[in-house]
Order: C-alpha cells, then sequence, then structure tokens
C-alpha cells in the first residue's frame, strides 16, 4: 500500500497541557473568501512547565504576530503545516495573531465555512485550529469575547457564543456584534453563524425562575417547519431539570439550522448548529421517524450544555464520557416522552445494526479507546450506542436513585473540569459506598461477549438448572478478553404463560431477578419449579451482548405470547426469525425448497391481530430481521440467499395473513387530522406495515393499493411508506409516483434527499445504473453531505443486494466516488469508507472484488489521514 504513515496518537501518551489561555479575544471580519481573524490570547505557563510553546494551526494564512503589541523577528517563532512554535515564550504574555482563511474552498466542513451563503462553523474534535492558532485540545478552558463583523446585506444576523454584549453599525454597509461566553470553554464548543436568517422565537421559564430566550434560526423562509423542534426544546429543558435536577444557565439559547452538515448537530455552548434535517418538519414533509429523530437529537444537544459542556473530556479518548453519557440521557428523554418498550427495542435494533459489526469487524475499539490517527474516525457507534449501553449498565446497578447520587457528585466534583471516564466512574462508587473497580473494563475491552445459556428441568427435584457461560472473540491489537461483569435480568415463564416465582437457595427473588455473570460461568438453580418452565434472558437488553440459547419453536412461541418483558417478547419473535431464515438460507444454498414454518407465521399473526398491544410494538414485533443482522450470523454471508429467504417469508406472510392485514389496514386509517405524537405514529407504523406486507406479495391489487395510498397520503409517513412499496416493483405505478414525488418536492432540500435514498436503496435490477445518473440531477452534489449520504450512502448502505452485485460493479462504483469525495471532505469518505471493512467476511469471489476495490482506494496519492486510517486498518 501506498498510503503515508500518519501518526497514532496514544492514551498512553497522555500529558497535561504546558500552558493556559487564560482569555480568549476573537475578531472576524467575515468574507466569503478571505476572512480575516484576529486572536488576542492570555497565555499563562502552567506550574512547573518549561520548553517551548506549541500551538495547532492548520489551512492558515499567518498575516501578522506579536507578544505584548511587540512585533516577533522571524527567528521568535516557527510555521509548519500543522501549527505554529514559540521557542522561548515568556511565562505570561499576550499573543496576537492574525491570519487569513478561506470559507468558501473549506469543502471540509470543518473550522468556518458557508453551507448555502451562510457562515457557520464546526469546531469538534479540531476545526478550531482551522480558524486561529490555538492549544486545540478539550483541556485547555478559556472565557471567549468574540467579535463579528459582516457586510449588513449578506450577514445581517451575527451570532456566537453565549451573551450578546454590544452591536455597532460600522458606517460602511457593514456592521460587528460582540458576543461574551462566561463559561470557560474548550476550543471545541467555539461556534459562530453570520447569514440571512429568520428566527422562529419561544421562551421557557426555569425552575428557579429565570426566563431564557429560545431562538432557531433557519435559512429564509423556513420559519414555519420549527413548531416542533421548538417544542421538543422546551419539553427538553423542562424533563431535564425534572429527571436531573439540571438547570439552563445563561439567559439565551440559540440553535441555527444549516443544509450543509458533517454530522447530526453540535452542542456548541449557548449556540447549537444543527443538521438542517434534524430541525425542520412539518407533516406534509417530515415522517413519524424524521420528527422522533428531531425530538432525540434537540434533547441531546441539549443535555450536553451539563454533560458535555460544564463537564467536559480532558482528552478525546474520554469521548464517550460526554457522548455515552448524553446518548443515555437522550434515550430516556425519548423513553420518558413515548413508549419506553417501543423505544428499548429500537435502540437495541440501532445496536445490533451498527455497533455490533463494528465490534466484530476490523476497527472494533473499546469505548475509551487507546489509540487513533484521526479523531474524527471515533465518532462511532462504539463510543455513542455501546457507551450509553455501559451507562445503563451502571444505572441498572445502582438504581435511578443511586445513579442521581452519582450525577451529583460528579457535577459537585467536576463542574467547570476536563475529566476522564474513570473519574464518572469513581463519582458513582463513590456517592453510593460500592466498588465499582469491576466494571471498568467495560470501558477497556473492546468486542461483544457472547453469552452462551443451557437449561434442564428436572421433574423429581423440582429444579430448573441454568448454566451461562461468557466469552470474548479476539478483536485488533486485544487478543486476551477476561470475563466482563454482565448483568443479566430474567425470569421464568412456565408451560401454562405464567411467570414462576424464582427461588434461589431457598430464597424467594419474585418473578424477576438480576445475575450476576462476572465469571466464565456461572451455574443456578432455581428451586420448585414444578413444570418445564422457559427461562426469559436478558430482559430489558440488560447487557450488550450475544445470547445463545437452545430454545425450541414451542419455547419461542411461548414466550412471543406471555414473556411480561415487552423488550423480551419481541427478542423471542427476533430469534425465531433468525432461526427460521437461516434454515431457509441454508436449504436455498443446498437447492432445496425452504421449508416455510406454519407455526411461526402463525405466532406473528396472533401478535398482529392482539388489540391488547400496542401497535407500535405490534409493528415491530412483527418486522422481520434485516439482511445485515442475518448476515452477522453467518461467515461467509451468504448475500444473494439472505436476500431471498427474507423475501419468500415476508411474501407468505403476506399471503398468509392477508385477510387480518386487509382488515388493519383499512381499520386504522386516520380521521385526516395529523398528530405527531407516539400513539398516532405507532398506528401509521402499524398500517404501513400492514401495507409493506401486503405489497410483499407483489399482486396487481397490492400494488394499486400502494399506489392509491401514495396518491391520497397527506403526511410525508404515509407517502414514504407506499413510495417504499411501489419503488421495489417496477412498473408505470412506480415511475409514477416518483415522478410525482419529484415535481412536487424539487424545491425543498431535506425531502429531495428522501427521494434519492428510496431510489438508491431499490432492490430491482436497474439500480445502481440509476443511482450513477442520478449523479447528474441538478440537487446532487459531491459536496453536500446530505445528498452524498442520501444517495451513495443508501446504496452502500442500505442495499446489500446490489452494492454486493457478484460482478463488483457496486464496489467499484462507491470506491470511486469515495476517491473523489475524500479531496472534497475526508470525514465523510472515511465515515462511508468503513463499510468496506466487511470484506473478509464474505464468500472468496466477493470478498475479493471488495479487497481490490478498497486497495484501489488505499493507493491513491494524496489520501486524507481520516481515510488512511480506515483503509489501513480494514486491510491489515
Ligand atoms: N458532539 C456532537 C454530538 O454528538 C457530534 C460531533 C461530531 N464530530 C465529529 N467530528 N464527527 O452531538
Ligand atoms: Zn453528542
Amino acid at each position: 500500500m501506498k498510503t503515508e504513515q500518519h501518526a497514532v496518537i496514544r492514551l498512553s501518551e497522555y500529558a497535561a497541557p504546558s500552558y493556559a489561555v487564560a482569555g480568549v479575544a476573537l475578531s472576524f471580519d467575515l468574507a466569503p473568501t478571505g476572512t480575516t481573524v484576529r486572536a488576542d490570547l492570555k497565555i499563562e505557563r502552567s506550574a512547573g512547565q518549561t520548553g517551548p510553546l506549541t500551538l495547532d494551526g492548520e489551512a492558515l494564512d499567518l498575516k501578522s504576530i506579536t507578544i505584548d503589541g511587540q512585533p516577533l523577528g522571524d527567528n521568535a517563532y516557527t510555521v509548519t503545516e500543522t501549527g505554529l512554535t514559540l521557542a522561548d515564550a515568556p511565562s505570561k504574555f499576550t499573543l496576537t495573531t492574525e491570519v487569513l482563511i478561506d470559507p468558501v474552498e473549506n469543502t471540509r466542513l470543518e473550522g468556518l465555512y458557508q453551507s448555502n451563503g451562510i457562515f457557520c462553523t464546526q469546531c469538534e474534535a479540531e476545526g478550531f485550529r482551522r480558524i486561529t492558532y490555538f492549544p486545540d485540545r478539550p483541556d485547555v478552558l478559556s472565557t471567549y469575547r468574540v467579535t463579528v463583523r459582516g457586510s449588513k446585506d449578506v450577514c445581517p444576523i451575527l451570532l456566537s457564543n453565549g451573551n450578546l454584549v454590544e452591536q455597532r453599525d460600522l458606517g460602511d454597509g457593514r456592521h460587528e456584534a460582540v458576543w461574551e461566553d462566561p463559561f470557560p470553554k474548550p476550543s471545541y464548543l467555539f461556534a459562530l453563524v453570520a447569514g440571512k436568517l429568520d428566527s422562529y422565537e419561544d421562551t421557557f421559564t426555569t425552575m428557579s425562575g429565570r426566563k431564557v430566550d429560545l431562538k432557531i434560526w433557519v435559512e429564509p423562509g423556513n420559519a414555519p417547519y420549527c413548531a416542533y423542534a421548538m417544542d421538543a426544546l422546551k419539553r427538553s429543558m423542562k424533563w431535564d431539570e425534572d429527571r436531573f435536577g439540571l438547570e439552563y444557565d445563561l439567559d439565551i439559547f440559540n440553535i441555527v439550522a444549516v443544509s450543509d452538515f458533517n454530522m447530526g448537530a453540535m452542542e456548541n455552548k449557548s449556540l447549537n448548529v444543527f443538521n438542517a434535517k434534524y430541525i425542520l418538519a412539518d407533516p406534509e414533509t417530515a415522517t413519524d421517524a424524521d420528527y422522533a429523530n428531531i425530538e432525540a437529537i434537540v434533547g441531546h444537544e441539549y443535555f450536553h450544555n451539563w454533560t458535555g459542556n460544564r463537564v467536559t473530556c480532558r482528552d478525546w479518548f474520554q469521548l464517550s464520557l460526554k457522548e455515552g453519557l448524553t446518548v443515555f440521557r437522550d434515550q430516556e428523554f425519548s423513553a420518558d416522552m413515548r413508549s419506553r418498550a417501543v423505544k428499548r427495542i429500537q435502540d437495541v435494533r440501532m445496536l445490533r445494526a451498527r455497533q455490533f459489526p463494528e465490534d466484530a469487524g476490523p476497527l472494533a475499539h473499546p469505548v475509551r479507546p487507546e489509540s487513533y490517527m484521526e479523531i474524527n474516525n471515533f465518532y462511532t457507534a462504539t463510543v455513542y450506542e455501546k457507551g450509553a449501553e455501559v451507562i445503563r449498565m451502571q444505572h441498572a446497578l445502582l438504581g435511578e436513585d443511586g445513579f442521581q447520587k452519582g450525577m451529583k457528585l460528579y457535577f459537585e466534583r467536576h463542574d467547570g473540569q476536563a475529566v476522564t471516564c474513570d473519574d464518572f466512574v469513581a463519582a458513582m462508587a463513590d456517592a453510593n459506598g460500592r466498588d465499582m473497580t469491576g466494571f471498568k473494563p467495560w470501558y477497556s475491552q473492546a468486542g461483544t461477549p457472547k453469552v452462551t445459556a443451557s437449561w434442564r428441568h428436572d421433574a423429581t427435584s423440582k429444579t430448573l438448572t441454568l448454566t451461562l457461560t461468557q466469552a470474548t472473540e479476539p478483536t485488533p491489537g486485544q487478543k486476551q478478553k477476561q470475563a466482563l461483569p454482565i448483568p443479566m435480568r430474567m425470569g421464568l415463564v412456565g408451560s401454562d404463560g405464567k411467570p414462576c416465582n424464582l427461588i434461589l437457595d431457598g430464597q424467594d427473588l419474585g418473578a424477576e431477578t438480576v445475575l450476576m455473570l462476572d465469571e466464565d460461568s456461572l451455574t443456578c438453580v432455581f428451586e420448585g419449579v414444578d413444570n418445564a418452565a422457559v427461562p426469559s434472558l436478558n430482559r430489558g437488553f440488560s447487557a450488550p451482548i450475544v445470547l445463545k440459547a437452545p430454545y425450541s419453536a414451542a419455547e419461542s412461541i411461548l414466550l412471543m405470547g406471555h414473556d411480561p418483558d415487552p423488550f423480551a417478547r419481541w427478542e423471542a419473535g427476533q430469534q425465531y426469525a433468525t432461526a427460521l431464515l437461516l434454515g431457509m438460507v441454508a436449504d436455498l444454498r443446498e437447492k432445496r425448497e425452504p421449508v416455510l414454518d406454519e407455526g411461526f407465521i402463525a405466532a406473528f399473526g396472533r401478535i398482529l391481530t392482539d388489540s391488547s398491544l400496542d401497535p407500535a410494538f405490534r409493528s415491530l414485533a412483527i418486522t422481520l430481521p434485516s439482511e445485515d443482522y442475518l448476515a452477522e450470523q453467518m461467515r461467509p454471508v451468504a448475500v444473494d440467499e439472505i436476500h431471498e429467504a427474507r423475501q419468500r417469508l415476508r411474501k407468505a406472510i403476506g399471503e398468509t395473513l392477508s385477510r387480518d392485514l386487509s382488515r388493519l389496514h383499512a381499520e386504522l386509517a386516520d380521521d385526516g387530522r395529523f398528530d405527531p405524537g407516539a400513539d398516532a405514529a405507532g398506528r401509521r407504523a402499524l398500517r404501513n406495515t400492514a401495507l409493506i406486507y401486503l405489497g410483499a406479495a407483489e399482486t396487481p391489487e397490492a400494488v394499486t393499493l400502494a399506489k392509491t395510498r401514495y396518491d391520497i397520503a397527506d403526511n410525508m409517513t404515509d407517502r414514504m411508506a407506499a413510495l417504499a412499496v411501489l419503488t421495489e416493483c417496477a412498473g408505470p405505478e412506480r415511475e409514477a409516483a416518483l415522478a410525482d414525488f419529484h415535481d412536487r418536492f424539487k424545491d425543498d432540500e431535506q425531502v429531495m434527499d428522501k427521494w434519492f435514498a428510496i431510489q438508491a436503496m431499490s432492490g430491482l435490477p436497474d439500480t445502481l445504473d440509476r443511482v450513477k445518473a442520478l449523479l447528474d440531477h441538478p440537487r446532487f452534489s459531491m459536496k453536500k453531505p446530505n445528498k452524498v449520504r442520501a444517495l451513495i450512502g443508501s446504496f452502500a448502505m442500505g442495499n446489500p443486494i446490489r452494492f454486493h452485485a457478484a460482478d463488483g460493479s457496486g464496489y467499484d462504483f462507491v470506491i470511486d466516488k469515495l476517491i473523489e469525495l475524500d479531496r472534497l471532505n475526508p470525514q465523510v469518505a472515511a465515515r462511508l469508507l468503513g463499510t468496506f471493512g466487511q470484506w473478509r467476511r464474505l464468500p472468496a469471489d466477493r470478498a475479493r472484488l471488495m479487497k481490490t476495490a478498497l486497495e484501489r482506494l488505499a493507493e491513491t496519492e494524496g489520501l486524507s489521514r481520516d481515510s488512511t486510517e480506515i483503509a489501513t486498518k480494514s486491510l491489515a
């Protein structure tokens, strides 16, 4: 491979900063291709530190530099590609630099850039060094005073962190605003936004009676689409007070929605910047999933104000300190706002779809990684979602009260500091008088533990002996694995469907308990079990593990119908479906006619029609495991057979249950008034799941039904569900619907992403050609991350059958595009490249094709550090 060597940064080499920056004054003269940034930094050498002072800086054009107002001689400093070094700086001084930067050229979207003409910044993790010379690391906290100057025409609105303290007209068609943030913060939380923006405004009164001005800033014309995000923000503020006792700390809170953004959103102090797709919504343009995401992400960024901003990370290895904890908090927020059971199922589905493959592949890393080349590559499902599971287990261990005591102590000890994951666990332990050392390997060990369960009922002694065994496969750089403390919430369901009491060592534990599997293996003998009861294990997904349990079909059906834990009921159906589908895959590979299990379909039918169950739950419970999930269960992955088996089973379910499905589809029609709440969304979900099953039969009636639903849809959830059915069925209805959708929404940036994505995910044979043609659509641009993700990302991640085309055309196409994208936006390119790490699990011919494509990228001249890291690790 020709890739350059990039330095590896290691946790073990952490050293405290040698200088502190007591105060930062920045002033920006905004101009699209030549913005001047002046920085006055009050720098102080830390006690006991010697040596030169190095500031980070990239893509900066240094115009002037002074110390305490005195110009520096050429020998007093050196400037490199990555920073500026002062050979012998005084121990306390003011450093003033002036640099020129180019926001328009900035296609990386890190630092200061323009999105549809709006100036905005993204500094996490290391974007601030593209704005000015600075010790760009999270453990250097400073207060900021920011002056923003710009043309009144182009930039009527000028925003930064904190409070607006001055504003004046400069007389030459320009004006300025001065912002001051009283809270010391690391540079990654700095933000600036300027441009033509409309606002949607409201207020919130905090628990101590302070009135906070809330403003959501959007591109002109978009203010009417902010109502739901604003509502979510106010509910987030209230919820954080009620559940965590945490109050907002400034009198103003701004959110800006921009079209071009590398990720979801960013928690800059009092000036959150969002990808517009997570703010803008109305019934005609946003699906129920969009509404739920907006609520979750608005909450997430708001919750960072305490978990992330008031207490931040010492170094980027501690990223999960703020991200895992804040994901846990946003999950709890959504669970409290909606259905807790449904939220848990959705979160587990996401963890399995994204984190489990990561943890089992070449990019596996611990929740607290030990090394990286490019930190942007570590904003992963492991750091975020597994990190949240690690917090959730501590919550379960300590209970809500104990956990809240821990949080209280965490803030008492560390408010205003930059700390580590160990500090967090220490606060939890100390507040509860518990030793939590044994828990810490969850942060440092990569890989998903596999727990194997077995049990035996003995009729004479009326005992049920349950054995649990754990093992974790080696991951890159971690050959030896240790046993982790696995909290296994469980119960026993009697053959009559009733819960049994759990009696262990003569002690009656009631109907449910948490077993702690903290060694390789654990055996428990439950007493007084007089029928062949079935263990219901890992209820609520109490630990992020893979569970292997030898359930018979009858036992799965029993749990599907009777488990008192809704997660476990869903899980029983998923595991049954998985076993069935994998059996069908084996049949297809052996050229046998696959056996469709009628008992399974009947059990699905009972859930479908059980009106005592929440519709949202029913919709999830009758959705088959995804192709990717099935792929995770087998090596090598039989891509085509998995697709075929799943299609056949869906079709069989659609045909067998067609009467119930049609009846439900008719009954669940709403009354025309759109309500974005969870209950109404749940009914839409179930109704659309019914439509999808009816569509799986691919009969002319089903296509007509989907087309009718498309035509009369009065909200985006229904419209997209119908369109999804139609895009899988070649014919005039499909083309008519896609053309109609285009004409309706061609001027809506966010909605057009859906149009690109749905075509990219179609299983029809002409998909790759269509995707290639769509690259030339006027709305598509390689410079817009949302468009790239919608078209190329959806094809690579959401269309297994076409991406893995046997001739390698899918791989070649995506790699060509990623080579192109890497030059424009390495962060987004590297993110999509991760999917090529799966080549090893494919059958030999595809593995070779995928690996060859990946090698071609790896050999590209000038490949970014971001893509180099992913490519190198994937090929290792
Ligand atoms: N802190 C942001 C959030 O989770 C995400 C920042 C992502 N940054 C990155 N370089 N990928 O809310
Ligand atoms: Zn976050």
